[in-house]
């Protein structure tokens, strides 16, 4: 099973990946979380990515596809995966198509006026588990590893208006061109994260 998950910034891609993961037993391919790694690392990478994340602008297109072409060779991939934030550009689309096939694209579909409160609410934890403040109840650490919850460098209100603009004008885009391959499927992702799940398992298990 190999699936791209496409969707605005806080759409619940995260989210519904780890979900996805968990159930189908495929690795959870985030570029997001693995420029995040580097940058916590202080590697070269994380040198390179660290100012453009945290302005909100894409990190270059040649760097991103390299570190998907590589991971895609790793053992746990021979069965499947599931990309989370890749590709976000046409360009990063047709270099994917020159080194992988793809069974399926989730377009997971938030409106832009509910995408502002989920990020500006999320709080993450270094194990990769993502929580929202709505739901915490004053808790700060995670239920999963005891960790300290935190907030996102690039999860500030400035940050997410480049966002936002950046995804209109880079990764929109995206859905007419997997609509025209037949691959895509746009699932209502402004509802509960249980009822958009059992949406995307039904468009799963037909596979
Ligand atoms: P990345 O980490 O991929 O961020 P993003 O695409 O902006 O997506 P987010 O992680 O913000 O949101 P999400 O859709 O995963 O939502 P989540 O599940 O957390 O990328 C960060 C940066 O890295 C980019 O800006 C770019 O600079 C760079 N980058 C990464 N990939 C790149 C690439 N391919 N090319 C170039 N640059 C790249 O949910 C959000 C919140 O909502 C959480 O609080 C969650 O609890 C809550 N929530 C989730 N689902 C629901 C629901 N159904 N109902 C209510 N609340 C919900």
């Amino acid at each position: 099973m190999k699936i791209i998950l496409l969707g605005a910034p806080g759409a619940g891609k995260g989210t519904q990946a780890a979900k996805i993961s968990e159930k189908y037993a495929i690795p959870q391919i985030s570029t997001g979380n693995i420029l995040r790694a580097n940058i916590k690392a202080g590697t070269a990478l994380g040198k390179i990515a660290k100012s453009m994340i945290d302005e909100g602008r894409f990190v270059p297109d040649e760097v991103v596809i390299d570190i998907v072409k590589e991971r895609l060779k790793e053992a746990d991939c021979k069965n499947g995966w599931l990309l989370d934030g890749f590709p976000r550009t046409v360009n990063q689309a047709n270099e994917l198509e020159k080194f992988a096939t793809i069974d399926k694209v989730i377009n997971v579909d938030v409106p832009f006026d509910a995408l502002c409160d989920r990020i500006s609410g999320r709080r993450v934890c270094v194990c990769g588990e993502t929580y929202h403040v709505s739901t915490l109840g004053g808790k700060t650490k995670c239920d999963k590893c005891g960790g300290e919850l935190f907030q996102r460098a690039d999860d500030n209100e400035e940050t997410v208006k480049t966002r936002l603009s950046v995804y209109s004008a880079q990764t929109e885009p995206l859905i007419d061109y997997y609509k025209e391959k037949g691959l895509l499927v746009t699932i209502d992702g402004n509802r509960s994260v249980e009822k958009v799940f059992l949406d995307i398992e039904k468009e799963l298990d037909a596979l």
